[in-house]
């Protein structure tokens, strides 16, 4: 098929591919106008899911199929074909023809017609054209325009025990507590508008799609999470059982929020007694949830990651390692964050070097750790009153 429109090189990683030859925006969620889509800022979206599969397939020590339900111009797929080990062979498709022709060109310019195969389906009939047995794939990466919700059901279909499955949400307004009817509609959950909402947003897409699976008795687990730029990002591990989706339900929970005092508590459990008022100060409390409250990363998965990295050259390296290492850091402690300046704004004290507060907190016997929701994030589970004798003596 022919192009309908002019063409430009670009580059990433190992690929090099043509986009439409407008001038892309250099920030936010690209154009949904181009005859086919590519956003250059999501460069570092598609290094992690690169690092992130070759991961996976070292970890799981097999050969991956490999699905790309909605391509645009299939650098995402074309980069998994090139730059990941384990790649036995990728599947990359979109509804758009102009889409669905440039990626075949892509996949020729690249070399990588043996192992690439692009269609031009709608993505839930192709997804579930892959559902039986014996044609299910190891992992699915779903990156579409705003929610990944209308093809979770087709996805956990066509998706193999063991498998994961790739989310992207662009949709931060609904997830982060600025269009909670929308929010509730599309991830049956209540945002909430905090200082942590990106966190709370990874949560909900997380819990969403863990109840989704768990309607057909499957459970879902994060290996790795991200929230960079206008989106948030969760690589879920599947396996089939009911017992095993029931403790996945397990792991869901509500968020308690006192936006007086700024205090906050989990409350485990899909059905928990909502606390009215504020243990702390007594004022109205506010919630999140349902959505996720176990742990958002594999510790096994994140010592691959690094590793891999150390062998991988790539543009945004820097910025790869940066938020790597912060994941590191934050892996183990529990749900939620403080913003620093949020605290010395409510106490009225003067930011303190964050080095510093890390190092007094722990002294005082409190983990702590920053993170990389938020570049003044602090994650402890010191109490709110030792927090303030802290913050207001240094
Ligand atoms: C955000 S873009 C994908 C970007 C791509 N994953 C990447 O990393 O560059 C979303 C794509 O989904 C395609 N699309 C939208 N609805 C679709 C559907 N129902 N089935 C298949 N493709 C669809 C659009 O044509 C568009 O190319
Ligand atoms: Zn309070």
């Amino acid at each position: 098929m022919k192009l309908e429109f002019p063409t430009m090189w670009a580059e990433e990683g190992k690929a090099r591919f043509m986009v439409p030859a407008s001038k892309p925006k250099p920030q936010g969620p690209g154009s949904a106008e181009a005859p086919v889509f590519y956003n250059p800022v999501m460069e570092l979206n598609r290094d992690f899911a690169v690092l992130f599969l070759q991961a996976f397939g070292t970890s799981a020590s097999r050969e991956l199929e490999v699905c790309e339900p909605l391509t645009g111009c299939g650098v995402r797929g074309i980069r998994f074909a090139l730059e990941v080990d384990r790649v036995k062979k990728v599947w990359v498709n979109d509804l758009n023809p102009q889409a669905a022709a440039l990626a075949q060109l892509n996949v020729r310019e690249a070399g990588v017609e043996a192992k690439v195969e692009v269609s031009r389906e709608d993505a839930n009939v192709f997804l579930s054209s892959h559902g039986k047995p014996g044609s299910r794939f190891d992992y699915i990466d779903v990156d579409p325009y705003g929610s990944p919700v209308p093809y979770l059901d087709s996805s956990l279909r066509a998706l193999k025990a063991g498998g994961v499955l790739a989310l992207t949400a662009t949709d931060m307004a609904p997830l982060c507590g600025v269009h909670p009817k929308a929010c509730l509609r599309r991830y049956g959950a209540k945002p909430l508008r905090t200082e942590y909402c990106h966190e709370l947003a990874a949560r909900i897409l997380v819990g969403s799609a863990v109840l989704t699976a768990a309607r057909v008795d499957i459970a879902l687990k994060p290996l790795f999470t991200h929230s960079s730029d206008h989106y948030v990002r969760a690589y879920l591990a599947m396996e089939r059982g009911a017992g095993k989706a029931d403790r996945s339900l397990s792991q869901l929970g509500y968020f308690h929020h006192c936006f007086r005092c700024l205090s906050r508590r989990q409350a485990p459990g899909l059905f928990p007694k909502l606390e009215a008022r504020c243990k702390n100060c007594g004022s109205p409390l506010d919630y999140a949830g349902p959505l996720w409250i176990g742990k958002l990363w594999s510790r096994e998965i994140l010592e691959t990651m690094f590793k891999a990295l150390g062998k991988m050259r790539l543009r945004q390296m820097h910025r790869l390692k940066g938020v790597l290492r912060k994941i590191g850091e934050e892996a183990d402690r529990g749900p939620g964050y403080y913003v620093v300046s949020r605290l010395c704004e409510l106490w009225k004290c003067p930011p303190p070097p964050f080095a510093k507060l890390l190092q007094r907190l722990r002294t005082l016997g409190f983990p702590a750790a920053g993170t990389h929701f938020h570049p003044l994030g602090l994650k402890t589970e010191a109490p709110l009153d030792l927090l303030r004798r802290v913050l207001t003596e240094a």
